[in-house]
């Protein structure tokens, strides 16, 4: 049996995207006539039904749609979070911005939030396990989709980047710049990304055959870099790293701050990179390399699997989207 069409099939013969799709359903005043009627003649052609039932438990639901972010004082998060605001509002809906602080209590407090808003959908980095949370978001017509985070059973749609791979694109760069001492910094591993960056990390290290020492952070700050980078150097000058693989910029970014205080040479005595790509790694005291993420596409991408599952409720339209890393290099390991 033919399975039914979905929004995105729709929006494909359509050439519109998903949000188009969903405004043509719900909101047909916001859009041009011809796209109405190419979006219509479109939905005839595929015979596509819309989930009525799925549409009435979201009848009444909010223009809005609720994003909870890890760490609001961290620019990856922001720049996913106004890649999402700007997409959002091509599509006549607004965010509500929550940070988590990566504090399950503060995480289930947006989510409660956002349930009694009865927003449209829900965007989540999320901090813990919450498959039994977006359960109940959906039973209540509130679709959500996983934000830099990859979930295995198909819960919910999900927009990642591949932190194993890129865990091997740093440390990989790292040993073919000559280090032969290389060490990760970065935690809590209870963070998915951080243990997957450390995975990819040691793997790669493993393969070339060089030693990697892992240094475990309570938190992927500015302040956890300044701590580690002191103790490194407390240490005599041949027991220290000679290269650090940081979990994020910020970490990084502290890292560089206190070697540069203390006169270490970056890269020349210690090679530095981060993840993220933020803003601020091209202007850090010894520009950074790091390991890019295509932050404002991972929120845009996100926006448009959240407006999918709200127009049609169908979990045919659900996606796990991985996008890969990519090697920035600079100052502080070339
Ligand atoms: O929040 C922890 C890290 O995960 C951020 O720096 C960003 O890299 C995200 O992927």
């Amino acid at each position: 049996m033919m399975e039914s069409a979905s929004v995105r099939d729709v929006a494909a013969l359509a050439q519109v995207s998903v949000g188009t799709v969903s405004n043509v359903l719900n909101h047909p005043e916001k859009v041009s006539e011809t796209t109405v009627s190419r979006v219509q003649s479109a939905i005839r052609e595929l015979g596509f039904i819309r989930n009525d039932a799925a549409r009435q438990l979201r009848a009444g639901h909010s223009n809005a749609i609720g994003l909870v972010i890890l760490d609001v004082t961290n620019p990856f998060f922001t720049d996913v979070a106004r890649g999402a605001q700007q997409h959002a509002a091509s599509f006549g809906k607004s965010v509500i911005l929550g940070s988590s602080d990566e504090k399950p209590d503060l995480e289930r407090s947006y989510l409660d939030l956002f349930e009694e808003q009865r927003v449209l959908g829900v965007l989540l980095s999320p901090v813990g396990e919450v498959t039994s949370r977006l359960e109940r978001l959906r039973s209540r017509g509130i679709p959500a989709v996983l934000v830099d985070r990859i979930i295995p059973d198909a819960v919910a749609s999900s927009v990642s980047v591949d932190d194993v791979a890129g865990g091997r694109l740093a440390v990989r760069h790292l040993i073919e710049q000559g280090a032969s001492r290389v060490a990760f910094v970065g935690g809590p591993f209870g963070i998915r990304q951080v243990s997957d960056r450390a995975a990819g990390a040691s793997t790669v290290a493993q393969e070339l055959g060089v030693p990697l020492e892992i240094i475990a952070t309570d938190a992927l700050s500015i302040p956890e870099g300044r701590r580690v980078a002191s103790e490194l150097l407390v240490r005599e000058p041949a027991r220290r790293p000679d290269a650090v693989f940081a979990a994020n910029d910020l970490v990084a970014i502290g890292l560089l701050q206190t070697f540069f205080a203390a006169g270490v040479a970056v890269p020349r005595d210690i090679a530095v990179i981060g993840y993220d790509d933020i803003g601020f790694a091209a202007t850090a005291v010894v520009p950074l390399s790091s390991i890019s993420q295509p932050s404002a596409l991972i929120g845009r991408t996100a926006i448009d699997l959240v407006l999918a599952e709200a127009a049609s409720g169908d979990p045919a339209d659900r996606q796990a989207i991985v996008f890969q890393p990519e090697l920035v290099v600079r100052d502080s390991t070339a």
